[in-house]
């Protein structure tokens, strides 16, 4: 067997205590998979003191991370810091400029900086790799970029945030409001004690990003992206929707169109008979449809030590084993630069649901309005009889465009019988 492929580990938080642990524990196996041992010989972190669970003598500690990139005895450089700036973009980048291979979980420097990263890894003729990036343990990357490289994509969609989806799976299943499972989310240590990037569709979007440009062969482009969270969905949304037959999801969708990539993040109404609906909980889903092989789902832990130590060990054991991809899955030069397509062009079927005081002339107000925007109703709903007061009422629409949408939701909005701003949420069959 070769010599031992060295690894310098940067970031020993939960994700990269848990690539230490996996590449010991199953030492043996790794070693055979990838024809020769892989071993972490040199580690940064920022506080030496921590106990971590898992002996670092003997191996190299470096205060500053981005000395692993110029460790004469570093082959691979491992980036588990996170982080879109800052010392985890200056290590990836020495690293990459010192001709080392970089696998990394880093999604936000990825989304960001994909770009320009992948030209100097192209540059330099090393390896840049990122499956711990997107959606944990599944293996979406290496899927979509080698497992379908025989299709055109139509389009991508998946679950990529486990704390929006924990939470909403909550809401549904227990009647709770969002502010009291986001606080029970952070106590069981799902949610960041800033949780601002899950439930604000950052983290999904980030990922998305990264899914869109290797499904479709464009330049990574986050700007082009359309996000939204999470907070403004109410138990009594989700309540009316299982009674409609669906349940709420926060979705990544990148989808080709006519004229270009369409791209978003935001909480979607999905029949509860497609698989998607059922991935509950913590856990992620990927979804992704090719012309040849038609649809695949993938679905699995998205978050945690052991699911995206799996991603990780997955890319050391290729480079190890000499498999080496354009970062993007085509080579830069190759990328379709073509903008995404804004979210104003979006079609689709939309869910209303207003709080409107309990008079007559009310609906046919609303239906007014939709009318004069050419809006087709699909069904309606009224819950409730509050005589002068506000009662909940649900309009599912056909499909129309959003820019249509969102002028007939300002209109609504100003009606004197509409007592608070409309919820929408987009209905996606999937
Ligand atoms: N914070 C992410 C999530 C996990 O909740 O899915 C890491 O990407």
């Amino acid at each position: 067997m070769k010599s031992p492929l060295k690894l310098g580990v940067a970031g020993l938080g939960t994700v990269g205590a848990g690539v230490l642990t996996l590449l010991r524990g199953n030492a043996e196996l790794i070693a055979a998979r990838a024809g020769r041992p892989i071993e972490v010989v040199a580690v940064s972190a920022r506080d030496r003191k921590r106990d971590r669970g898992l002996a670092l003598s003997g191996l190299a500690w470096h205060d500053d991370a981005v000395a692993l990139a110029a460790d004469p005895q570093v082959d691979i450089v491992v980036e588990l810091m996170g982080g879109s700036e800052g010392p985890a973009r200056a290590l990836v980048e020495a690293a990459l400029a010192a001709g080392k291979p970089v696998v990394t979980a880093n999604k936000a420097l990825l989304a960001t900086h994909g770009g320009a990263l992948a030209k100097l890894a192209e540059q330099k003729g090393v390896a840049l790799c990122y499956e711990a990036a997107v959606a944990g343990g599944i293996p979406a990357i290496k899927a979509l970029r080698e497992g379908l490289a025989g299709n055109r994509i139509s389009r991508v969609a998946g679950i990529l945030n486990g704390t929006c989806n924990y939470i909403l799976t909550e809401m549904r299943l227990k009647g709770l409001p969002f502010a009291e499972v986001l606080a029970e989310a952070q106590r069981l240590g799902y949610a960041e004690a800033d949780p601002a990037f899950d439930i604000d569709g950052v983290d999904a979007a980030h990922k998305l990003a990264i899914l869109a440009a290797l499904a479709f062969g464009q330049e990574v482009d986050l700007g082009a992206l359309h996000i939204e969270g999470i907070r403004n969905v109410s138990a009594l949304d989700i309540a009316l929707a299982g009674e409609l037959g669906y349940h709420i999801k926060l979705l990544g969708i990148a989808s080709r169109e006519e004229g270009g990539v369409a791209t978003r993040v935001h909480p979607c109404m999905v029949p509860v008979g497609n698989p998607i609906a059922n991935v509950d909980g913590v856990f992620n889903a990927v979804l992704v449809e090719g012309d040849a092989v038609g649809r695949v789902v993938l679905q699995g832990r998205g978050a945690g030590a052991g699911p995206t130590a799996s991603a990780v060990v997955a890319d050391l054991v290729d480079i190890a084993r000499g498999c080496h991809s354009p970062v993007w899955g085509v080579g830069t030069a190759a990328l379709d630069q073509t903008p995404g397509l804004p979210m104003e062009r979006h079609r689709g079927a939309y869910y209303l649901r207003l709080m409107v005081l309990d008079q007559p002339g009310v609906i046919a107000d609303v239906t007014g309005v939709l009318r004069d925007m050419r809006i087709s109703l699909e069904s309606m709903l009224q819950r409730g009889r509050a005589p002068g007061e506000a009662v909940p009422v649900v309009l599912v629409t056909h499909e129309c465009e959003e820019a249509q949408m969102r002028s007939a939701l300002s209109r609504i909005a100003a009606l004197p019988s509409v007592v608070e701003r409309p919820a929408m949420i987009r209905i996606e069959l999937l």
